[in-house]
């Protein structure tokens, strides 16, 4: 990787790279064929108050820096690469048609069914869902792991299920974190007890996408990294990470994140979830014991 480490703006924590900087240009100093699998989850244009990204800009501008950095990725990206899109389902089109123009092949669009009450609204059903677009790097992706998983029976449901089930394309059982006491343990909060970064994204929602599309060894990529939620999963399942993040407020937290782990960032709480996928040890590598975890294997991810 040509990325300059003498820069004190980039620093390496284990496995993982967290840079400070502007997405764009750090993708420049990736060398092609690296990035393995990459979220994205960027500022939507939605006029929220980030110290470094002018989040209302017009639409027309903000679609064409959206594609930039999709296209960078595309070129940094080894073939079969995938990429996990998330954004406002008001924005469907607009996403589908930018993966599309910067050279991915569409795979899913995944339904991120919140747990929390619809937003609602005076001329339209109200708004429950958030989308990730799922695409790769050409026809098929090089990884995809399906994961089967202990998803709670439905009420109406006698009989437990004796394997789990596989997962589709609608994700209603993790739960977002809240700007309330819902967020929990996870949300990662200031001396006064305020959450850092509003819009942190659950770990349960990066281990499902890093678990199903990488294997240990790959490189993962968050290019608008915020809390760091990507690489504090992706070094747990043993890949290798990229964090770019322009604020040196989250870069500073990322850091942090990465090199002493908080109980709440431990992701072996959610291994029980997923116990029915086969060969899990091959995509977790898992080297402690569990006597000290013992969950319900029907627990929500929240
Ligand atoms: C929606 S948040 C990502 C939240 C993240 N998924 C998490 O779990 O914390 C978007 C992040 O992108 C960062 N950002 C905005 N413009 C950027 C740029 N040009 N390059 C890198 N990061 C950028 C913002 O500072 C913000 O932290």
């Amino acid at each position: 990787m040509a990325i300059d480490m003498e820069n004190k703006k980039t620093e390496r924590i284990g496995e993982n790279l967290v840079i400070n900087g502007d997405c764009i240009e750090a993708l420049h100093s990736i060398d092609s064929d690296t990035v393995d699998l990459t979220f994205f989850d960027p500022p939507f244009n939605q006029g929220k108050d980030y110290l470094n990204f002018d989040d209302e800009q017009p639409s027309d501008e903000y679609w064409k820096w959206v594609e930039e950095v999709l296209d960078l990725i595309n070129k940094k990206s080894s073939a079969g690469a995938s990429i996990y899109f998330m954004q406002r389902e008001k924005n469907t089109e607009e996403v589908l048609r930018s993966l599309r123009k910067t050279g991915w092949t569409f795979q899913n669009l995944i339904i991120w069914r919140k747990m929390t009450s619809a937003v609602p609204s005076e001329i339209r059903y109200g708004k429950q869902f958030q989308i990730i677009v799922y695409a790769t790097k050409g026809d098929r992706p090089r990884v995809f792991n399906k994961l089967r998983a202990n998803i709670p029976l439905p009420k109406n449901y006698k009989n437990e299920r004796r394997n789990g089930v596989l997962l589709t394309d609608v994700w209603d059982d993790i739960r977002e974190l809240t700007s309330g006491y819902f967020a929990g343990d996870e949300a990662i909060r200031d001396k006064n007890g305020n959450r850092v970064h509003a819009q942190q994204s659950p770990l349960a929602l990066l281990l499902r996408i890093v678990l199903s599309s990488s294997l240990p060894g790959d490189t993962v990529l968050d290019p608008t990294a915020g809390t760091g939620v990507t690489s504090t999963v992706a070094s747990q399942l043993k890949r290798k990470s990229i964090s770019v993040e322009i604020d040196p407020n989250h870069f500073e937290l990322i850091k942090k994140r990465l090199s002493s782990m908080r109980k709440a960032d431990d992701i072996v709480k959610l291994r029980a979830y997923y116990s029915p996928t086969e060969k899990l040890d091959d995509i977790w590598p898992f080297s402690r014991p569990l006597d000290n975890f013992l969950f319900d294997k029907q627990q929500v991810i929240a």
